[in-house]
């Protein structure tokens, strides 16, 4: 790799070849997602019955998470001990007590163990396998795998902390809000492919100013507006982040003034979109969380999801869309988490927006190596703050990025 220098400004600035250089994104791959970090892999609800499996990723690597026959769930890179077939293709699915390769017919439990091939004694007596080959050294690469309130995580590495110590006691009273215990309901999925760089996503979660600028349906409806009460708070990487605010109205003042996309006459022919029930402890009606590297976890007012980032090379990613609720609901707010979940996803009438900017900001960064985006709102520091009137978030997400990456 070129020596790439960052900008003497430091975290309020970020050079655009984070976004478009290969040997950067190969460092992201190897001390980030396979890192001592813990990515999303899966609800547990999508696995329910032993036999049950979701082929999820870490960065790059396609994973298989398996409900066991005890019921507990255990993690394998989707890849074949044998010659390295890629054993699921399905997004999910179910096995009666195997895994089985299709090339070879290699055949695992749903532990991962090697249990069997076909002529490993030969065919009438001839071929086969070594007398001393050992099924047990060649089974499915497992990984790490811990779960917390319905979700499961994974990580390729030994020396990642135990996952409460990774998000730390702040960032887990944000996550314990949302998986307090309760059992899950999952509701549905969306995907999307994004011409951009996987950061972008991130970013765009922790920049709370665009909420109140890009989005005409939030400004408009008070639903995420830097004139609501509004926190941000980080922890001490500066890579984990919850943005919490509470809901405004359709109304004219300070703050709405100054945005372009606030259309007073605006009205909804079916306002059960925005229609809100409390359901959570204390005032917020939002709280957006980024789980460091690869989770938006997202309470916007009762539509719940996670979104899984899939990086795939610095040009491209793929995002996952888990829309969730819990077992106990009643059909009236299934109905209700479904409705509210059309502002969100590919096609949601918040979410869209943001699809299109951060594509159309990673054409920006063509050929502009020598160029950089500049965070300085609300200061160059990084404390937590009580607005949203800020790039704090940025700047801290850069401070721990640069950190790991050695930049
Ligand atoms: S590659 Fe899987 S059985 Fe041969
Ligand atoms: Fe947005």
């Amino acid at each position: 790799m070129n020596e790439r220098i960052w900008p003497v400004q430091g975290d309020s600035r970020v050079p655009y070849w984070v976004y478009t250089d290969e040997a950067i994104y190969r460092r992201e791959l190897e001390r980030i997602f396979e890192g001592p970090t813990w990515s999303y892999l899966a609800l547990e609800c999508e696995i329910p019955n032993p036999g049950d499996y979701k082929r999820t990723s870490i960065g790059e690597r396609s994973v298989l998470v398996v409900r066991g026959e005890n019921g507990a769930i255990s993690g394998f890179l989707n890849r074949c001990a044998h010659r390295g077939t890629q054993l699921c293709q399905q997004d999910t699915g179910h096995v009666k007590r195997y895994i089985t390769c299709p090339y070879h017919q290699w055949t695992y439990d749903l532990e991962g163990r090697l249990r069997g091939l076909p002529f490993f004694r030969g065919v009438k007596g001839v071929g086969g396998m070594p007398p001393d080959f050992s099924m047990a050294e060649h089974g499915l690469t497992p990984i790490r795998i811990q779960g917390r309130g319905g979700a499961v995580f994974g990580s390729l590495s030994a020396e990642a902390p135990t996952l409460e110590h990774y998000f730390g006691r702040k960032m887990l009273g944000f996550y314990d809000r949302v998986f307090d215990g309760r059992e899950l309901r999952l509701l549905g999925y969306s995907r999307q492919r994004l011409a951009a760089n996987w950061k972008l996503i991130l970013e765009n979660i922790k920049d709370t100013c665009h909420a109140s600028l890009l989005h005409v349906f939030f400004v408009t409806f008070g639903l995420f507006r830097v004139d609501n009460p509004s926190k941000l708070r980080m922890d001490d990487s500066g890579l984990h982040t919850a943005l919490i605010s509470e809901r405004g109205r359709q109304e004219f003042n300070e703050g709405t003034r100054q945005m372009q996309s606030f259309k007073a006459e605006l009205t909804l022919q079916d306002p059960r979109i925005i229609d809100a029930v409390r359901e959570f402890p204390g005032e917020a009606t939002v709280i957006m969380h980024t789980f460091w590297p690869n989770l938006i976890l997202q309470q916007q007012s009762n539509t719940l999801a996670t979104r899984q980032i899939v990086p795939r090379g610095p040009h491209e990613f793929d995002l996952h869309w888990t829309f969730f609720g819990y077992a106990d609901d009643d059909a009236e707010m299934t109905e209700r988490r479904l409705r509210q979940a059309n502002l969100m996803g590919p096609g949601g009438l918040v979410s869209m927006d943001d699809g299109e900017i951060i594509t159309r900001a990673q054409e920006g960064f063509r050929n502009a190596a020598e160029a950089a985006g500049v965070n300085e709102m609300g200061g160059r520091d990084y404390a937590d703050a009580d607005h949203m009137v800020t790039d704090v978030a940025l700047r801290a997400f850069y401070r721990g990025y640069r950190r790991v990456m050695g930049l």
